[in-house]
């Protein structure tokens, strides 16, 4: 089993490149699938869900043609089932996309449940509820997600809670179908707009994605189209709060400093001096952090998919800290890790009061999930010693390249499998 060690203390200082948005690129790849056309799909994120939804989709006969490791070309028109009962694809949770884009193109869909990281209980029921009010029947058996239609039609859908996932695939599932369809309450994050965008070059007509009523006029067909994804805030904020966390220095390029803004003001807050460019940011972290208040929130509010990473720069700031998480409510399960590093935290229901302490001492943790696992790989940065972090498939399935790009801002960690290269390792950083 592959794990990272790490010997921490080093600040990081240097420039890294950001790849595309793994959570649009998911969407974006079940769309490609909704046209007999070929579709382009540029700055792809090389990364494990990427890759197994790719799989998924070539099993039910789509045609995919490498072109690069981040471009490729998929060719819906050979698609020749609707069942998508591929081995890996419970455990990647956009499965669910897959539903809405074979519901919208064939009016029939069968997808193995999704799974993804375990942070919580992650219900669907906003999904079915958009495809039951499209006029689809919806029915779970044997652990497989049945839904179809004789026709989809239009409807004015209010979400109960604003879900990323709901509001996309009711898009993917609505572009298609007679008249017109309204989502309230729609979840504003940049992936939303991105998929919006990609459906429109495609010949859709949405409007309002980025707002929280998003319009969707359906039209007969769809076509091929070229599209490049936005990059992606989450591992961009990741190297950000790196640097804050290291002491370094970390030029984060191609970015939208726009998507970044509530990770900007949390840096800002606790000390980091920020320079913002057309795409890019410049992260400067402080001598001393400054302790601070964050609660997770629907974009534009502090994404959750951000908390374990401020937390781990929050417990070696000075003072008191308080972390809300108010989307899932399992995504603390890092702290036991980090305690274990000496870190000062006590969590009591969706919060975590985190005191501050000098520093961390490095030992062997486990990744519990994929945004967790990327905030103790922070810590193990900052740590004093060697840290060895297990489990670490979760992290390779949304960062890509993420050792290497961690290295070339001067981090000295290395992807082993044994613990021979372990010692390896540890002998040649000394
Ligand atoms: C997406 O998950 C992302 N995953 C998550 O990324 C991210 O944490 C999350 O959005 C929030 O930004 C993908 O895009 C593949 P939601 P999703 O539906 O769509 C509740 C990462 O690390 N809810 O916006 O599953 C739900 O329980 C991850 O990359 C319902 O109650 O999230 C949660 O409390 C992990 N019913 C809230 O809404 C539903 O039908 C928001 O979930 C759907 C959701």
């Amino acid at each position: 089993m592959e794990r990272y060690i790490i010997k921490g203390g080093t600040p990081l200082v240097g420039e890294v490149g950001i790849s595309g948005a793994k959570n649009a690129a998911l969407a974006i790849v079940a769309a490609a699938i909704m046209t007999d056309d070929k579709v382009v799909i540029d700055n792809l994120p090389d990364v494990r869900d990427i890759k197994v939804l790719l799989e998924s989709i070539e099993e039910i006969g789509a045609k995919i043609n490498r072109i690069s490791e981040n471009c490729v070309e998929i060719y819906g028109g050979t698609i020749n089932s609707v069942r998508v009962d591929y081995e890996y694809i419970k455990k990647i949770r956009a499965s669910y996309y897959l539903l809405g884009a074979l519901l919208g193109r064939f009016h029939n869909a069968e997808v193995a449940l999704p799974g993804g990281c375990n942070i919580g209980s992650r219900p669907i029921d906003q999904h079915i509820k958009g495809f039951k009010a499209l006029g689809a029947e919806v029915e779970i058996e044997h652990g497989m997600i049945m839904t179809s239609a004789e026709k989809l039609v239009g409807n004015h859908i209010y979400m109960d809670v604003v879900s990323v996932g709901a509001s996309i695939n009711v898009m993917l599932a609505a572009a298609m179908a007679e008249g017109n369809t309204i989502i309230e309450n729609a979840a504003k994050e940049p992936h939303v707009v991105d998929v919006a965008n990609m459906l429109n070059s495609m010949g859709a007509n949405i409007k309002g994605a980025g707002t929280d009523v998003i319009r969707i006029k359906g039209v007969p067909k769809l076509h091929g189209t070229e599209y490049s994804v936005i990059p992606d805030q989450i591992e961009a904020g990741t190297f950000m709060f790196a640097a804050a966390a290291t002491k370094g220095d970390i030029f984060v390029k191609n970015v939208i400093p726009k998507h970044l803004e509530a990770t900007t003001a949390k840096l800002l807050e606790i000390g980091c001096t920020i320079e913002e460019y057309d795409d890019a940011v410049r992260v400067i972290g402080p001598e001393v952090l400054k302790c601070t208040h964050v609660k997770t929130l629907p974009y534009p509010g502090f994404p959750t998919d951000m908390q374990p990473q401020i937390a781990v720069t929050l417990a070696l700031s000075q003072g008191i800290s308080i972390v809300t998480e108010s989307i899932f409510e399992n995504r603390f399960k890092y702290v036991d890790e980090l305690s274990r590093m000496g870190a000062n935290i006590k969590v009591e229901g969706n919060t975590a009061i985190i005191t501050g302490v000098d520093k961390f001492t490095g030992t062997q943790i486990s990744a519990p999930d994929l945004r967790a696992g990327a905030a103790l790989v922070i810590a193990g940065l900052a740590a004093d010693g060697f840290t060895t972090i297990d489990d670490i498939v979760y992290i390779q399935r949304g960062y890509e390249k993420f050792e290497e790009k961690l290295r070339s801002v001067g981090a000295k960690i290395e992807k082993v499998s044994t613990d021979h290269d372990e010692q390896k390792f540890k002998l040649k950083i000394g």
